[in-house]
């Protein structure tokens, strides 16, 4: 079996597409995913705890979904927020045509599927939700999260989904002494998934 690594930005595996039904922001949609992307044949387990728990986005400004895939996360805040502009961040290129595609598909003219160096450094988030790529290695995660978390607005929170034996609670009290400004949180638990929330002070 190769080993394909879904956070890289040419993955190696084929870029077959497929088309999965998939339910999000209470819509019945069709979405086209591939090979090399994460989760591409449902929304995963983890995402779906994430969107259960999370409250409703702000409706204006800007939101990210740090670490897009296909676009779950995106396509939900999307379908929630219409009028807000919505960054789909990733390193994946393969992902970012799948989530922009599944955008116009969808006629969600808000998302902004691009990679991470292109969004502008003055944008600033209302909200950040996140199924981080913990896969990539503590330190990569660390950077990533100490990259972007950063850029909350005043008030705003970011909301990451993280596997209970993938580390959440050591990420947890990570972030509470990286960010002691932030107020870190456990926002709600269930099946294997905690979803902390980061809000900016
Ligand atoms: C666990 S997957 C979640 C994908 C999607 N949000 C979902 O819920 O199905 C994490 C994603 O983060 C992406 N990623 C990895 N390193 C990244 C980085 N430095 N910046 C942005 N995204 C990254 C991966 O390519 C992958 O698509």
């Amino acid at each position: 079996m190769t080993h394909d690594h879904y956070f890289t930005a040419e993955p190696a595996s084929a870029d077959e597409r497929r088309t999965v039904d998939v339910e999000l922001a209470g819509r019945r949609l069709v979405v086209e995913t591939a090979g090399g992307v994460f989760s591409p044949d449902h929304v995963d387990l983890g995402t779906q705890v994430l969107l259960r728990s999370v409250p409703a986005p702000p409706t204006d400004g800007d939101l990210l979904d740090l670490g897009c895939g296909w676009g779950p996360v995106a396509l939900e805040l999307a379908l929630r927020s219409p009028r807000a502009r919505v960054w789909a961040v990733d390193v994946n290129r393969r992902a970012l045509d799948l989530v922009g595609r599944n955008a116009s598909r969808a006629g969600l003219t808000g998302v902004r599927a691009v990679e991470p160096d292109d969004v502008p450094d003055d944008v600033r988030f209302a909200t950040i939700w996140s199924n981080p790529p913990i896969r990539v290695g503590k330190e990569a995660l660390h950077a990533l999260l100490l990259r972007w978390l950063p850029r909350l607005e005043p008030g705003g929170t970011a909301w990451l989904v993280v596997g209970r034996n993938l580390g959440a609670d050591s990420l947890q009290r990570w972030l509470a002494e990286q960010l002691p400004e932030h107020r870190v949180e456990r926002a709600a638990s269930a099946k294997g998934f905690r979803v902390l929330g980061v809000t900016s002070p």
